[in-house]
């Protein structure tokens, strides 16, 4: 059988697409807890500090109820390095980084996210058990990484 440059050319495309878009669909469905930054929420990291809504960075209560908590990460800190909330919260953290890539991991929840110059990343938990939480970085940042943690009280 005769096939055609131009045919195996567009075979092959079409195996790719396919072979993609099936790649896309496993990682939606069994990595939802890896945040790929979506390319909608940019941060220029040398502005950080001078760019709302992490010019202050922390909590922001909204009118339903939840929360928004704004986090810099930077060698070897977290901004705010503590938070408070209520008991039962639905708290979205957004993350960025003015810096090297950082982790951004919450024990005991599923947020776990990166912490990239440039992006930032969002997850949302709802924290229905009162206690001490700890948020750590867990991509290797540097000579401080293993200090670099902060706490979020949830009473
Ligand atoms: Cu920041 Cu490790």
């Amino acid at each position: 059988m005769h096939i055609h440059r131009y045919e195996r050319w567009w075979m092959t495309f079409g195996l790719t697409m396919l072979v993609l878009f099936a790649g896309s669909i496993f990682i939606a469905a069994f990595a939802d807890n890896i945040n790929v930054p979506s390319g909608n929420q940019t941060v220029d990291p040398a502005k950080v500090s001078s760019t709302p809504p992490f010019d202050h960075p922390g909590l922001r209560r909204l009118p339903d109820g939840s929360y928004e908590a704004y986090y810099v990460s930077q060698v070897f800190m977290f901004t705010p390095s503590k938070l408070e909330i209520p008991v039962g919260s639905k708290v979205t953290f957004y993350v960025t980084s003015t810096d090297v890539v950082h982790g951004f991991e919450i024990a005991q929840t599923d947020v776990n996210m990166m912490a990239v110059p440039g992006w930032v990343n969002d997850a949302t938990h709802t924290f229905n058990r009162p206690g001490t939480y700890l948020l750590v970085c867990n991509e290797y940042c540097g000579i401080g990484h293993q200090n670099m943690y902060g706490t979020i009280e949830v009473k």
